[in-house]
């Protein structure tokens, strides 16, 4: 592996969009910085693979991009970190990796005694990972698993507030009586995107919580730590890749673009 310096880009990845939601906190907290949003588009969805399939392409994905010079790699991902992140610290202990979770901790400790629903992918939801997660909050928070089989892909083509998704989200928490739930946490990193659309099906009287903004910050701790923080002033760049349509950026984007995360949409359905 060669070695990493403070000029190279960050990655950040995903099994399509869904990153998107942290590249843009990742953006807001470190502007200078330039980006390689690596979308897997072609492999998704992540979430209803096994855990070894998901390694596999995590695995070549990461030595991809790797072999272009990125100094940090952040797994966008809660499905890719719960299936891979571990595997790749062990295979690559000087690099640095950020993976993302869902937010059970914060919605735990959010109030006394909450009930909190956990919204992901059933692979997520299966992985030992996740399971000692819930398990360390268990004298806290009641923790309900609500797997989303199918949504992660509906968000990835595009839909992100038709009719169908209403009415996935609506039947998703019809055997739930809502008054008992005290928050949402949003384990996939697709389901950010339409957080507007949870957060009506479930009423404003339940607190979403999302891991993207805690996985910036944790990605400027680990950067500031190894000295790795860019020197450049101005706004970085965002090379965006769509594996569906290249392994090569298709196009790119200013960091401090007010339309970032829209603007990415467009150009991923566009091509
Ligand atoms: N965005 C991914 C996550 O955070 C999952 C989407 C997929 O199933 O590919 O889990």
């Amino acid at each position: 592996m060669a070695a990493t310096n403070k000029s190279m880009p960050i990655a950040v990845t995903d099994s399509g969009i869904g990153g998107l939601s942290t590249l843009y906190q990742l953006c807001k907290l470190m502007p200078n910085e330039d980006y390689i949003y690596f979308g897997d588009s072609l492999n998704n969805p992540y979430g209803t693979k096994d855990t070894e399939e998901v390694r596999r392409i995590v695995f070549e994905n990461t030595q991809r991009l790797m072999s272009m010079g990125v100094k940090a790699l952040v797994v966008a991902c809660n499905t890719a970190t719960g299936a891979a992140v571990r595997a790749l610290r062990n295979t690559y202990p000087d690099f640095t990796f950020v993976g993302i979770e869902p937010a059970i901790k914060p919605a735990s400790l959010d109030k006394s005694s909450p009930t909190v629903a956990v919204m992901a992918t059933p692979l997520t939801l299966s992985q030992d990972k996740f399971l000692r997660l819930a398990q360390k909050y268990a004298d806290d928070a009641r923790v309900i698993p609500l797997p989303c089989p199918g949504l992660a892909d509906m968000i990835e083509g595009g839909d992100l507030e038709s009719e169908n998704i209403k009415n996935y989200i609506d039947k998703l928490f019809s055997g739930y009586d809502l008054d008992t739930i005290d928050s949402v946490v949003l384990g996939c990193t697709h389901y950010a995107l339409i957080e507007d659309v949870i957060q009506n099906a479930v009423g404003e009287g339940i607190k979403i919580f999302d891991g993207s903004l805690g996985v910036a910050k944790e990605t400027k701790r680990q950067l500031l730590t190894k000295d790795l923080l860019t020197n450049k002033s101005g706004a970085g760049k965002v090379r965006v890749i769509n594996t569906k349509v290249s392994n090569e950026p298709i196009f790119e984007i200013a960091t401090d673009d007010p339309r970032l995360v829209l603007n990415i949409i467009e150009g991923y359905i566009s091509k």
